[in-house]
């Protein structure tokens, strides 16, 4: 064996050892207050063995020797707030797909568009602000912006449409940017916006120009309230399974900022198996064919 491979060798067997660190019930006490703190998400009991082994891999790659010892890193070394970034990363759940909420689509074009539009002109404005607030790797904006490019633009050509894209992992949004994707994440994308939309190369499923420029990106914890106070005067926020991760009180926290985003008349849309129901009672439920809103008054 030459000294590459010697090294090589010893580099893996070291990160084979760090990978077995265990992680106590009272170090995940600390790391779940900690990152509950951070950025909202609550890591429940059952959870723990998930939070051991997405650490795991970054402990070793620090050639830390203890859970205990990456906390102090994140919570006392210099470079503290860039490390965060790959907590964030490691911790977080980004599945996500093109056309994921039908039923949401159909109601943007056929009834929420059409009436925020109304309003607008009513108003003498003329754009229209959309905001996906955990958009991962942003199938969900631009599965939006495909549906207004398709179906409203051609039906109200003077109105202006903004669609922001926010997430706490910038990995996801590089992701995002890029607009490149494969094919588990189009599974569920009619094929004749796949087709209409989307230029198949050797890297995968290209998003076409017209939609990609429609769409900014940009990194945005949820929980930091400071940053979400500079997200303003939003016609539409989507937020949409992100919540499940968090317990009630991040929950209140987060959606209080979203309303407080929202313009009059303006509304928010949250995924298919979550609720609002025990955590704001600001918005008026609104009932739609397959699917509900939350709508500020
Ligand atoms: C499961 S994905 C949902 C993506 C998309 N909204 C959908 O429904 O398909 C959840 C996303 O929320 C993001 N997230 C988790 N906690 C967050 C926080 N505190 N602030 C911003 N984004 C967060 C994760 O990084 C992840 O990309």
């Amino acid at each position: 064996m030459n000294n590459l491979s010697t090294l090589a060798v010893a580099r893996n067997s070291f990160l084979n050892q760090k990978q077995s660190l265990a992680l106590s019930v009272s170090s995940f006490e600390n790391w779940r207050q900690y990152i509950y703190e951070n950025c909202g998400i609550y890591f429940q009991d059952n959870k723990k063995y998930l939070l051991e082994s997405r650490l795991q891999k970054r402990i070793a790659f620090l050639g830390l020797e203890s859970f205990d010892h990456y906390l102090d890193h994140l919570k006392y070394s210099t470079n503290s707030s860039s490390e965060k970034k790959y907590l964030f990363e490691a911790i977080t759940i980004n599945e996500t797909f093109f056309f994921r909420n039908q039923p949401q689509l159909d109601v943007l074009v056929n009834t929420v568009m059409p009436e925020l539009i109304a309003e607008k002109k009513k108003s003498g404005k003329n754009k229209i602000r959309i905001w996906s607030a955990a958009s991962s790797s942003g199938e969900e904006p631009y599965s939006v912006a495909i549906v207004i490019w398709d179906l409203i633009k051609p039906r109200f050509p003077n109105i202006e449409f903004e669609i922001v894209g926010t997430d706490i992992s910038s990995a996801v949004l590089d992701t995002a940017k890029n607009g490149v994707y494969k094919e588990y994440s189009i599974r569920n994308a009619p094929a004749y916006y796949l087709k209409k939309y989307f230029k198949q190369n050797a890297a995968g499923f290209e998003i076409l120009p017209q939609i990609k420029n429609m769409v900014s990106f940009r990194l945005l914890n949820l929980y930091d309230t400071m940053a979400m106070k500079m997200m303003m005067n939003f016609d539409i926020i989507y937020c949409a399974n992100v919540l499940i991760y968090f317990n009630a009180d991040s929950k209140i926290k987060v959606v209080n900022s979203l309303y407080n985003s929202l313009s009059k008349g303006g509304y928010l849309f949250i995924g298919y198996s979550e609720t609002l129901h025990g955590i704001s009672k600001a918005f008026k439920l609104i009932s739609f064919p397959k699917t509900i809103g939350y709508k500020k008054e």
